[in-house]
């Protein structure tokens, strides 16, 4: 019998979705999920997923062959809906033959979903509504991620736990459903189980896994820092809209209040107009996260982190994480 046996019982759906060991997928995270990371979370018995982010096709075709040379296993690539070649970069995940693709960071545009499931893939989708989450399944979806704030990068408004007890009882028994946002050991991960969902999807908790390529600058605030430390970002002025972000606080965070705050007084002095401001205002973070993640700027990079980070202490392999997490999710299970 497995020494997992409770946990694989509860994850027995999002294991058949996803083809692999454990239904704990390594949310796709900018810079960070490239071809090191995502293999070794596969090869490790989890669910790697390729952050495509602004890639051109041309990147991700070359990310997706090395990803293949380090794996055998099921990998998935995480799409952005708005980017502008949203339909060629489908066109690159059918031409690898791509089991699983992740449509993030809006509603996907029409004939997406279709179009990736012409090539035999499944779709994940994120919804931020209950009844939005039903008309995607029901319309093609192969399964919904379910994402709280307290997640790293950009973020809803509501906390994980709170979606958890709105939609996995309404969803869980027909849809494959993955729960994401805050989770950093296994207990948390038994009981999303419990509650209905099918597998699990963590970030933060992988970002400064051995193999993450992430600077030693970027890892070490990671291991510093505290929960609180990890804050979304806040919108100044109501008519320049800010996508909540939750990163650690540095001076690029307070760097960007200050700068709200300017674009707002020149737009009342009338010395920008509503599109140059809000531009401005758009354009504040733009490289960012590549500054943070790859050049080790922790100052004025954007370290996007969940809450969690509080728990991430040092490096490990992420096997040995996906390993820990099994171990206590199997222990808590046990307990009950
Ligand atoms: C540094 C970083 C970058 C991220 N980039 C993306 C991204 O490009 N696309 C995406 O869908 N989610 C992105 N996310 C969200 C993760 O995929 C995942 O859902 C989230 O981290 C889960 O919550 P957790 O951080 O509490 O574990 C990012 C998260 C982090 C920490």
């Amino acid at each position: 019998m497995s020494a997992f046996a409770k946990t694989d019982a509860l994850m027995a759906r999002g294991r058949a979705f996803l083809g692999s060991e454990h239904a704990i997928l390594c949310g796709a995270m900018s810079w960070v999920s490239e071809r090191n990371l995502v293999a070794a979370i596969s090869n490790g018995g989890g669910f790697g997923v390729i952050a495509c982010g602004a890639m051109t096709p041309e990147l991700l075709d070359g990310e997706i062959a090395a990803t293949k040379a380090l794996t055998s296993k099921p990998f998935g690539v995480n799409l952005i809906t708005m980017h502008p070649m949203l339909f060629d970069l489908i066109g690159v995940c059918e031409k690898h033959g791509v089991s699983h693709v992740v449509l993030a960071g809006g509603i996907p545009p029409k004939g997406s979903v279709e179009a990736i499931k012409a090539f035999g893939a499944k779709v994940l989708v994120f919804a931020p509504t209950l009844a939005l989450a039903k008309k995607l399944l029901r319309s093609g979806a192969d399964a919904l991620v379910i994402e709280g704030s307290e997640a790293g990068g950009h973020i809803g408004p509501v906390a994980t736990s709170v979606l958890a007890q709105e939609f996995l009882p309404a969803l869980a028994d027909e849809f494959v459903v993955f729960v994401a946002g805050g989770i950093g050991n296994g207990d948390m991960i038994a009981g999303y189980l419990e509650m209905g969902a099918s597998g699990v999807q963590l970030g933060t908790r992988f970002a400064c896994a051995t193999e993450s390529i992430a600077h030693p600058d970027f890892k070490k605030a990671f291991f510093r820092a505290n929960a609180r430390d990890a804050v979304a970002s806040v919108q100044v002025d109501p008519r320049l809209p800010v996508i909540p972000v939750r990163a650690l606080k540095n001076k690029g965070t307070e760097e960007f209040t200050a700068k709200q705050i300017e674009v707002a007084r020149m737009l009342d002095e009338g010395k920008v107009d509503m599109l140059a401001a809000q531009l401005e205002i758009e354009h504040f973070w733009a490289g960012a996260l590549r500054r943070a993640v790859i050049d080790g700027d922790v100052e004025n990079g954007s370290l996007m982190a969940g809450q969690i980070v509080g728990m991430v202490k040092e490096e490990e392999p992420a096997a040995d994480i996906i390993a820990k997490l099994m171990v206590e999710s199997e222990a808590a299970l046990a307990r009950r």
